[in-house]
């Protein structure tokens, strides 16, 4: 449990990664009472120094001992560093917010979406699981419309940006696009295609492209990023009984993602209903006016904290369906704004 303080000791695990940025930045625009700061990475992170509230950070290595006299962890260094590292925040008392998949559906972790499930911190153990980015989005603009009309099933095909998987992969679709950039015609076939030796950490070439794999296959041909949408989304809205299926797609934009989500509800909502539900729902701003060219784009949430709703219409095909287009940035509040927010409530009930 956190105790009460004025101010408290953070650690950001992961601090020079695309989400450790954001952490950065976020607890310094929210004024979330910093006393320390470690800021932990690995090896290849060494010597540098990350600004935060005017002054150079040293970035230390992440090792079991980072963590004494730390209150609150913030961790985005992936699966198997959180699964290594959070036992021993554990053990020193401090409580871990964590962004990767490692404890999201172990039943002793709740997992969070303050704007959905706030009171699930009380549960905590010493870690709270942040979910993945494209179900934060998802839930924050699908659960007010459950608790009206209780959504049965959900269609959902993601468009997620490159910094969705990390800063490397940002790099690389810039240096894609660079290269192509370079050639002079671009118009013939092939011309577009870049070398090999620039296609790295997507299996594909990105730039110009779209690559329908996020995460590995699994044996049901999903993918895992597919598959987390499906059980966290249930996790989290707290009703297992909710058919999901999903579809998720890399798309070559750099911050924010986008999601055309099919719901069909027990109860009938009109479009009308459903603007007027979203447009009162916390953390959802309502863009729907598509007459005047007025709906979300990656583009403009880029560097928002909200989730963005529109293209709100019937789903002629059954009795209770509704479409609707939601995008938000994956690096606030698909990562580091719903974390932050997470430890803004410890602190509250602390
Ligand atoms: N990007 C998103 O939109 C998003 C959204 C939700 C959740 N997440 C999750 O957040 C985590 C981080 O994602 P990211 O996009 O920020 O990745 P990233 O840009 O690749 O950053 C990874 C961070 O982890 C650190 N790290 C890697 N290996 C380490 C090790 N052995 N010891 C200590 N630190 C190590 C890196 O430090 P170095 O710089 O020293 O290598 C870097 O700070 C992942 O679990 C990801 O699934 C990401």
């Amino acid at each position: 449990m956190l105790k009460k303080k004025d101010k408290y000791n953070v650690a950001i695990m992961g601090a020079t990664g695309a989400v450790g940025g954001k952490f950065l930045s976020i607890l310094e625009e929210r004024n979330f009472p910093v006393k320390e700061l470690r800021l932990l990475a690995s090896e290849r992170s060494k010597g540098k120094k990350l600004k935060f509230a005017g002054k150079k950070c040293p970035v230390e290595i992440l090792t079991h001992r980072s963590f004494r006299g730390i209150d609150i962890v913030l961790s985005s260094a992936g699966a198997a560093r959180s699964l290594e590292f959070l036992p021993s925040a554990v053990k020193t008392g401090a409580v871990s917010v964590d962004n990767s998949s490692a404890f999201r559906m172990d039943k002793d972790v709740p997992l969070v979406v303050p704007e959905v499930n706030p009171h699930e911190i009380e549960k905590h153990k010493g870690i709270i699981a942040n979910p993945n980015c494209s179900t934060i989005q998802a839930v924050v603009a699908l659960y007010p419309l459950h608790k009206k009309a209780k959504i049965k099933r959900i269609v959902a095909s993601t468009y997620q940006s490159v910094s969705g998987a990390g800063q490397k992969n940002i790099l690389e679709l810039e240096r894609q696009e660079e290269a192509i950039n370079k050639v002079v015609d671009n118009w013939t076939i092939g011309s577009h295609t870049v070398d090999k030796f620039l296609v790295k950490e997507f299996p594909h070439q990105i730039a110009f492209n779209l690559i329908p794999q996020i995460d590995v296959f699994l044996d049901n041909a999903y993918t895992k990023e597919e598959m987390k949408l499906v059980h966290e989304t249930r996790k989290i809205m707290g009703d297992e009984a909710i058919k999901i299926t999903s579809t998720c797609i890399r798309v070559p934009v750099f911050f924010a993602h986008s999601e055309s989500i099919n719901i069909e509800t027990e109860k009938k909502l009109t479009p009308e209903e459903a603007r007027k539900i979203l447009s009162k729902a916390p953390g959802v701003v309502l863009v729907d006016d598509p007459k005047k060219h007025k709906y979300p784009m990656p583009l403009n949430a880029e560097g928002k904290n909200e989730v963005f709703v529109g293209r709100i219409r019937e789903d002629e095909s059954i009795e209770n369906g509704l479409n609707l287009w939601v995008v938000s940035d994956n690096l606030r509040k698909g990562a580091a704004l719903n974390a932050i927010q997470i430890a803004e409530l410890l602190i509250k009930h602390a």
